[in-house]
């Protein structure tokens, strides 16, 4: 690997080979998000907690401060909206060299397998990682379902796990499934990272399926909304650090989120 890949990915990716990315991208189809109204206040509190950020350019140039340490990987699909026909239509929104002028440590892609835009969504991932890879720029590639979360079952997400992992992603942000997880992990070359999808119940549910997620073999979480949209962000986003870079149990993770919780 090309050291620039290697430089970049270390930054992300953490000496124990685990990571704990933070999304606030999801604006870019569904507009002002629960607790996401005001980007810049939920960053503040999270940033220093996040092995790396996910953003749009948007809100990194709005919202982030430039003087930031951790590293961004921007989110460079869109052009759809959540009332549009279809979540899937999306195109590459950023071009390389606004990839390179605002340093992101790598950048992320929505791939739709199975639907109407399944060949473009493949063309738009292989496509960025040739402008990506010639520049050392490592590319995250999302296995998104749109609307349709039943389609989350371990058989489904190990074929896009392995599609996005031989078209050249460095790293693949997928669903966990209480389904042969251990599948789509075994099955990808490459790093797998586990997305939350909508808030859960309890703060429990999520350090069992993240801890369940890491046993398997995923390297660690881009969870969203189960962080930012718990009515305690920060203790929650620590306790996951301990499940994802201590070996925490679920049930202590659940006990330091309580103690941090006040
Ligand atoms: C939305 C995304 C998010 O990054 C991803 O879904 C993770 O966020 P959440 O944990 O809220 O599902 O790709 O476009």
């Amino acid at each position: 690997m090309d050291w620039g890949i290697e430089n970049r990915l270390s930054r992300l990716i953490k000496e124990d080979g685990r990571c704990q990315f933070l999304p606030i991208d999801h604006g870019y189809f569904q507009g002002p998000t629960s607790c996401l109204e005001k980007p810049s206040e939920t960053i503040e509190g999270l940033l220093p907690y996040a092995d790396g950020l996910f953003v749009t350019r948007g809100v990194l140039r709005s919202s982030v401060p430039s003087n930031t340490s951790t590293p961004i990987i921007l989110r460079v699909s869109g052009v759809t909206s959540i009332i549009g026909a279809d979540l899937s239509n999306e195109t590459i929104t950023t071009s390389i060299d606004e990839i390179i002028r605002l340093n992101a440590a790598a950048v992320g892609i929505s791939i739709f397998v199975g639907s109407d835009y399944e060949k473009q969504t493949l063309t738009n991932l292989s496509q960025l990682v040739n402008q990506c890879e010639p520049y050392g720029i490592p590319v995250m590639a999302v296995t998104a379902v749109g609307k349709e979360l039943e389609k989350r079952t371990g058989r489904y997400l190990a074929l896009s796990c392995r599609i996005a992992a031989e078209l050249g992603a460095r790293i693949v942000k997928t669903y966990y499934s209480p389904d042969d997880f251990d599948k789509v992990v075994e099955g990808c070359p490459v790093p797998v990272v586990i997305a939350g999808g909508p808030k859960c119940e309890t703060e429990l549910e999520v350090f069992e399926f993240v801890y369940d997620g890491i046993q398997k073999g995923a390297i660690g979480v881009n969870l969203g909304r189960n962080v930012w949209q718990n009515p305690n962000p920060v203790p929650m986003m620590r306790a996951l650090h301990a499940v994802i870079h201590d070996n925490a149990k679920p049930g202590e993770a659940q006990e330091l989120y309580h103690d941090l919780s006040g």
